[in-house]
């Protein structure tokens, strides 16, 4: 397991744990012949389940096992890439994950994730509203604690916690070592996915602190209950104060500008638009990178919309989350007729 970049920068906080997740830097290359444009390839964070999750877990799954934590409960849509991330690299450390769902639609990932959820040992409940999510985790945590002694480690959506953004903090001292190395110029434009919100939070803090002044554009992907600038605000706020905790000088006065993007979101979670399956196509064929209808196909029709409208002139930067490798090795694939009680109604 190599140093976070971070780490080297501000060393108290090497008092934080790490699970040894991430083992490199994620490669950033050229996205096809399109001159000015570079992917982040957080697809491949681990070798065998990846995406922008491991970044955050690699801290939270550490923190859970100092606290000596058996037992985890995430929550997330049917096919959340977190609840499945947290299953399948939770069970190597000797975890069990208890999933939480909202019914979602159909989407090219999520019997992959559900498969991969069940195979790594995880209990999955789904209940139709979000209220009705929460009442289901506390009856479960409640039997646990009966049964075990022990309330289980909650984990918010996303793993989107103070601590979990850290985990993108230290992604943008990667990117600044990458930078310097001359793989990339500084992007002026950074174009992400922009759902249960750490991943630009901890962007945002930690771009300012590496002196990178790249502008963030977060595309949003979820409904506005979940994604809101406001509570982007306190989550910004919470994870500076964290930062302060460990290192009195490490946390910026201020965070790189970010812009908010509704418009590529489209009626409905994981729904694409025309637009969206447009850019999972082009940027598939481009850069042999696989993308998803939900984060990665919307946050690309926002890139790709602001190449062709000149809004993007300069280097930019699409910082790709998607999982590059589907059910990981061993996960048989899961059986239609056991998807259908994790869909919405169409
Ligand atoms: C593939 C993928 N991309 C992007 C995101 C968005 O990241 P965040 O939840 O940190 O905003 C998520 C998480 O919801 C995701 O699963």
């Amino acid at each position: 397991m190599s140093s976070y970049p971070l780490f080297q920068a501000f060393p108290k906080l090497q008092r934080l744990p790490r699970a040894g997740l991430l083992q490199r830097a994620t490669p950033v290359v050229p996205l096809g012949d399109s001159g000015d444009v570079w992917v982040k390839r957080d697809d491949l964070t681990a070798a065998d389940y990846g995406g922008n999750k491991i970044r955050k877990l690699d801290l939270l799954l550490a923190a859970a096992r100092a606290a000596g934590a058996t037992d985890l409960v995430s929550f997330g849509y049917s096919g959340s890439n977190f609840v499945a991330a947290t299953a399948w690299h939770g069970r190597k450390l000797g975890m069990t994950t208890h999933g939480f769902l909202l019914p979602q639609a159909d989407a090219s990932y999520v019997a992959d994730n559900i498969a991969t959820s069940l195979h790594s040992g995880a209990q999955l409940q789904v209940a139709s509203s979000e209220r009705g999510v929460v009442m289901a985790a506390l009856a479960r945590s409640t039997r646990l604690l009966l049964r075990q002694r022990r309330w289980p480690i909650w984990i918010p959506p996303g793993g989107s916690t103070a601590l979990g953004s850290l985990g993108f903090v230290n992604a943008a001292f990667e990117l600044k070592a990458q930078i310097e190395a001359g793989l990339l110029p500084l992007p002026e434009r950074i174009y992400v996915a922009f759902s249960s919100m750490g991943t630009v939070a901890g962007l945002a803090i930690g771009l300012a602190m590496a002196g990178l002044r790249s502008r963030i554009v977060a595309v949003q992907v979820v409904d506005r209950t979940f994604a809101d600038p406001s509570k982007l605000d306190r989550l910004i706020e919470r994870t500076r104060a964290l930062l302060s905790r460990y290192d009195a000088l490490a946390a910026p006065s201020a965070v790189v500008p970010i812009e908010i993007r509704t418009e590529f979101f489209g009626e409905h979670y994981a729904v694409p638009t025309t637009a969206t399956r447009r850019a999972i196509e082009r940027f598939e064929s481009d850069s042999g990178a696989r993308a998803d209808s939900a984060y990665s196909g919307k946050a690309l029709a926002g890139l790709y919309a602001d190449l062709e409208s000149g809004i993007a002139t300069g280097p930019a930067l699409y910082w790709h989350t998607f999982n590059a490798h589907g059910r990981p090795p061993g996960v048989a694939p899961l059986a239609p007729s056991k998807l259908r009680a994790f869909l919405s109604k169409p």
